[in-house]
């Protein structure tokens, strides 16, 4: 495998204390005892099964109704019985100007910024009008695989089994056609969705469909905009950029508006230079020629769009090179997808890190607006914006994000937390300590975060918040570099596997509280490794790990999938018990969990949403195939048959579930 359960570079080097370390200072000092939390941890992390809990009857959950499906090693989607599944917008499909028509692999650049892109994630369906039949889809494009991507041309037969790997000339320098079309394969699609009176849904031309890409100019928002961090030859006041990328999830803001996550953005650049800044270095922007993955850089015709991932220094100052161009990613990127010409916007108060995605309290009329994101790096954060301004329906706009405070989360070993202020002056971010202004801070989140003692995390993944309760739930998908010393209470265990869900509220039910309660939701794994609610494990019929996805409906179902990396039946390891990446409906309430869908070889299942009445589900299945070898690949094996399975090149696509009696999904 080119990567371990994801994609996600650790490059927390800071030396926060974690809670093992907090709790044994404790001990020595007054003798303090390990109790609730920390003792279910103390037997996981010593590498004992959980104690058998006597298998409870559960409550019969009103809210879950199917029958779930089992594991699944199949190289195809699975749902319940009485459900059915249509195949929609696979990469390729074209959505704009002149609808190119797919060709695998003989798709030109041009066309490709008229297609979906590749590696679809997170997904939005907003409706026409209210309409449930009839709407725009926003869905995010994380990466690319150039051999499924280039999979007719010459030399792609034999690159070796790396998603990032590239074919490069003799010369070293790589075909422009292919970087513009993989550039175009990245970013954003925006295009109607119908329901048919077949039932059935279809892609609908619309002059709202769009492609935002890796090379879409956008507007920089909020305290970082005219920073020098961001002044570059393109924009010498630092005003604008060009593009986004790796865009995982999304968040809805509460005026209808999408935001896209740009979350391992730091390896699409270089910097070869000696002293590489701290803006760089935290994030792992990459010292090798080549940059971590695409190497766009190095298109052959040199144009300016290109060598701008090169961020080392060139010119005489910030305003003749790029070197300040990798502070222009990181970012939440607004997009209004009504608005075809609407420019994105990046909303800078929401922090620099590696987005996940965001996910908004419950907005209400003259109160701050608040919204969370998590930071999917190994030992990295979770932080919450709080507006300044209150909000007013039918007036606020994404410009409520510019002005706020960013917090970013302690997970206390009690069982409650702290939001901790990334501001100037507070909690020592002072220009004494290194952090110059508001715009230096957010450039620098992870370092300011590493300055107040946050608590690291186990890959923080995406967030969702029950709109009946209010209560907010984030997954930690796993993280199999915490040693047994690093453990603490809400990431409970050495060489975490399977990863949990934890879950926070606030005693006074206001979102912008500084204060916190948080408890873990579930500890996935296999029914040796896991508890729902510190209390029942699963079993055949909810057996998961790795949550990655999480998204809450309207009746307060919580749906979350799963990336255990690139499954097939070929993988041998701790995730073997799994099978294939799935979906799960969970009860919150009762803490019934049930395997819903399962993936695909190669895949894994991504974004998630429904109509407004629940009864059409979109879900996605990103990289089929991905676990193919370099031999297989070249042999014309390509791992997985989705979704034509007809021998051509497996590609992303999004699905539509549909209960076969017009039901709601799920229920
Ligand atoms: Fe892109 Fe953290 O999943
Ligand atoms: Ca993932
Ligand atoms: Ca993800």
């Amino acid at each position: 495998m080119g990567h371990e359960y994801g994609d996600e570079p650790p490059s927390n080097t800071s030396d926060n204390r974690n809670f093992y370390e907090v709790m044994e200072a404790r001990v020595a000092r007054r003798g303090f005892l390990l109790g609730g939390l920390a003792t279910l941890a103390a037997g996981v992390f010593a590498g004992a099964s959980l104690p058998a809990s006597p298998a409870r009857a559960r409550e019969a959950s009103r809210l879950i109704g199917f029958k779930p499906v089992p594991v699944s090693f199949a190289d195809r989607v699975v749902v319940p019985d009485g459900y059915s599944v249509q195949i929609l917008a696979p990469t390729g499909t074209p959505i704009s100007g002149t609808l190119p028509a797919f060709r695998s692999g003989a798709n030109s650049g041009a066309d490709q910024e008229h297609q979906i892109g590749q590696h679809h994630d997170g997904i939005h369906f907003f409706p026409i009008d209210g309409s449930s039949d009839d709407g725009l889809l926003v869905v995010n494009h994380e990466y690319i695989e150039p051999r499924f991507l280039h999979a007719a041309k010459a030399g792609y037969r034999g690159v070796a089994h790396d998603n990032h790997s590239v074919v490069y000339g003799p010369d070293g320098r790589r075909d422009d056609d292919e970087v513009r079309m993989e550039m175009a394969a990245h970013g954003v699609s925006i295009y109607r969705a119908t329901r048919r009176s077949d039932g059935s849904w279809a892609v609908v031309a619309d002059p709202r469909n769009r492609r935002v890409t890796a090379g879409t100019p956008m507007r920089i928002a909020g305290p970082v905009r005219g920073a020098d961090h961001v002044r570059t030859r393109f924009s010498p006041d630092g005003t604008m950029t060009r593009g986004t990328v790796n865009n995982c999830a999304h968040g809805v803001t509460p005026w209808n508006t999408y935001l896209a996550a740009e979350e391992n953005w730091a390896a699409y650049f270089c910097n070869t230079g000696a002293d590489v800044p701290r803006e760089h270095a935290r994030y792992g922007v990459p010292g090798h020629p080549r940059g971590g993955r695409y190497g766009w850089h190095l298109a052959r015709a040199g144009a300016d769009e290109h060598i701008r991932f090169d961020a080392s220094i060139k010119g005489a100052s910030s305003v003749e090179d790029y070197r300040n161009e990798p502070n222009t990613f990181g970012w939440m990127v607004e997009i209004d997808p009504f608005d075809a010409d609407a420019v994105p916007i990046k909303r800078t108060h929401l922090g620099r890190f590696a987005h996940e995605g965001v996910v908004f309290g419950p907005a209400v009329e003259g109160a701050p607006i608040v919204c969370y994101s998590g930071d999917d790096s190994r030992f990295e954060y979770i932080y919450k914006l709080v507006s300044e301004a209150a909000y007013v329906p039918g007036r606020t706009d994404g410009s409520i994000l510019d002005r706020g405070t960013l917090y970013v989360a302690r997970f206390d070993d009690d069982g409650g937390g702290e939001w901790l202020a990334l501001a100037p002056g507070q909690n020592g971010l002072t220009p004494d300590n290194g952090f110059a202004d508001l715009a230096d801070i957010l450039v620098n989140t992870r370092a300011a975060a590493d300055h107040v003692g946050a608590t690291k995390m186990d890959r923080p993944e995406w967030g969702a918040v029950d709109p009946n309760t209010g209560a907010v739930y984030f997954a930690l998908t796993n993280n199999t570099r915490r040693t047994q010393a690093q453990v603490d209470a809400v990431n409970p265990r050495a060489v975490n596997n399977f990863g949990q869900i934890v879950r926070w509220t606030y005693a006074d039910g206001d979102h912008a509280n500084p204060r916190f309660e948080w408890d873990l939701f579930v500890l996935a794994g296999d029914a040796r490794h896991s508890a729902v609610n510190a209390d029942t494990a699963l079993n055949d019929d909810n057996i998961f790990a790795c949550p990655d996805g999480l998204w809450f409906d309207k009746d307060s179902r919580l749906w979350i999938q799963t990336d255990m990396g690139d499954m097939s039946p070929d993988y041998e390891g701790p995730l073997k018990p799994f099978g294939m990446n799935m979906l799960l409906a969970a009860d919150p309430a009762t803490g019934e969990i049930r395997r819903f869908m399962t993936g695909p070889w190669g895949q894994e299942c991504t974004g998630v949403v429904t109509t407004p009445d629940g009864r059409t589900m979109f879900v996605n299945f990103q990289h089929p195939g991905a676990h193919a070898s370099a031999q297989q690949f070249a042999a014309g094996d390509y791992g997985s048959g989705f979704p034509d399975y007809d021998g051509t090149v497996p590609r992303s696509a999004t699905v539509v579930i549909t209960k076969d009696d017009g039901g709601v999904i799920g229920s």
